[in-house]
């Protein structure tokens, strides 16, 4: 008999109000915009204003897949937040959510940090609390949400971004299966991004991160395939989705997996090696790399806002297909696994597309981002924040200060 399938029954993404060209940062910082534009493949990046911060993000992202997708929050079971931006060295931003959704009492609830891999641990560690029967019928709530900080004229500074994505984990799910036999691990301790305890900005050693993220990839396909590399062939699957801290990094990614299964380009025909990464990532990878453009860096949801592009394009044909994922969280921890796009699927595109949100995002000039990366840096101690100061005008949930040591949220 099947195992009942297991996985993403829900999917909504939330970001911030603002965002910054790639084309007017190229211009303040001297760089030819072809660096950002085809270098890195961005577009745009989302901005964080100071009173945007984890917490506003992840419930506004858990709030829009319960209503989307109909899910009462008494059937929530549990509540993981992976975030790299906690607001707390003690209280996770899950028990602040746990409280803005109205979650029940005996709901589990944490908050999981790996830098960009807190929500993949999350979604496998729910897949297991369901399989091993102690849902009790209920569903899991992972949420990812973050602020991708490198700092103004930084090596990083392009790769910023800002959002959250929430996912609803549940049996029979509406939206993606997990294969659970088919998915592999790998963990090292590697300095190639971190953030000290003192720090808003993240350090990274940048072209190491990328050998690091490369190297995870192949260790954890080689745990996924276990000895059986045919149950891994991209040829066969759909899609491959990866986490993508830049557009250019998942081709980066993609490449390694072609030479993880035919070999390096080095050892084999360059031509023929070339031919073949340029037509499987314009049918597998590039397709659902446009959120990824436009919002930028999303740490740890970032895999998964590739997943919501895909699905958001409602395609029946992928119906019972399978497809990769592949979450590289720094430090370093990584996940390689395989999903089937449920059927039905397609039937939600509208419900979980962010595009609507994305359009009426404002732009913002170069001035007003460094002002906003300035006044970040003291968010914490700040007594009273108008988000109406920042264009903040909408309905939306916001930090407005923290008073007595405790942070404040208050609906606009
Ligand atoms: N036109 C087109 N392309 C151009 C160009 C131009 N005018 N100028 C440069 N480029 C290309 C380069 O050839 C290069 O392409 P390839 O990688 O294919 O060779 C690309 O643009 C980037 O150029 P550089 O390598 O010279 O850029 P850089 O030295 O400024 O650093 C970076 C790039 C390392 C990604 C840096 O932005 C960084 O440190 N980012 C943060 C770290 C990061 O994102 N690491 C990713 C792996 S770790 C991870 O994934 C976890 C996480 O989320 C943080």
């Amino acid at each position: 008999m099947q195992p009942t399938p297991i996985g993403i029954d829900a999917l909504a993404f939330a970001g911030p109000a603002h965002f910054l060209e790639m084309t007017d940062l190229a211009a303040a910082r001297g760089v030819d915009p072809g660096k950002y534009l085809h270098g890195l493949g961005q577009k745009q990046m989302a901005i964080a204003t100071p009173c945007e911060d984890t917490v506003t993000m992840a419930a506004e992202a858990g709030r829009r897949a319960l209503e989307a997708f109909d899910i009462d929050p008494a059937q929530i079971g549990t509540l993981i937040v992976g975030t790299e931006t906690g607001v707390d060295h003690s209280k996770p931003v899950a028990v602040y959510v746990h409280e803005l959704l109205g979650l029940a009492r005996n709901c589990r609830t944490f908050e999981t940090k790996h830098a960009c891999y807190g929500a993949m641990a999350g979604l496998t560690s729910s897949a297991d609390w369901i399989a091993a029967g102690r849902a009790r019928g209920r569903k899991a709530l992972v949420i990812a949400s973050d602020i991708a900080r490198y700092g103004l004229n930084t090596p990083g500074e392009p790769t910023q971004g800002a959002g959250a994505v929430a996912m609803v984990v549940a049996d029979r799910p509406r939206l993606l299966e997990i294969d659970r036999a088919r998915c592999g691990d790998y963990t090292r301790q590697v300095m190639d991004f971190w953030r000290p305890l003192y720090s808003k900005y993240a350090f990274a050693d940048g072209h190491y991160s990328i050998q690091c993220y490369l190297d995870a990839l192949e260790g954890a396909w080689h745990d996924a395939a276990d000895g059986d590399p045919e149950a891994l062939a991209s040829d066969r699957l759909a899609a491959c989705l990866y986490h993508v801290p830049f557009v250019k990094m998942a081709r980066k990614a993609h490449q390694k997996l072609l030479e993880i299964e035919h070999g390096d380009a080095a050892a084999t025909d360059q031509t023929e090696a070339r031919a073949r990464l340029d037509a499987s990532f314009a049918g597998k990878v590039a397709p659902w790399l446009e959120l990824n453009a436009t919002v930028g860096n999303i740490y740890t949801g970032s895999l998964f806002l590739a997943l919501i592009d895909l699905l958001r394009h409602g395609r029946a044909d992928l119906e019972g297909r399978e497809l990769s994922l592949f979450s590289y969280g720094s430090g370093c921890g990584a996940t390689f696994c395989l999903g089937r796009v449920a059927e039905g699927a397609s039937r939600h595109a509208a419900a979980l597309d962010p595009q609507p949100q994305l359009d009426v995002r404002r732009r913002l000039d170069i001035a007003a981002y460094e002002r906003i990366m300035d006044l970040s840096e003291d968010v914490d101690t700040v007594p009273e924040l108008d988000p109406a100061s920042y264009g903040l005008d909408g309905g939306g949930l916001y930090y407005v200060g923290t008073r007595e040591h405790v942070r404040r949220y208050a609906r606009a």
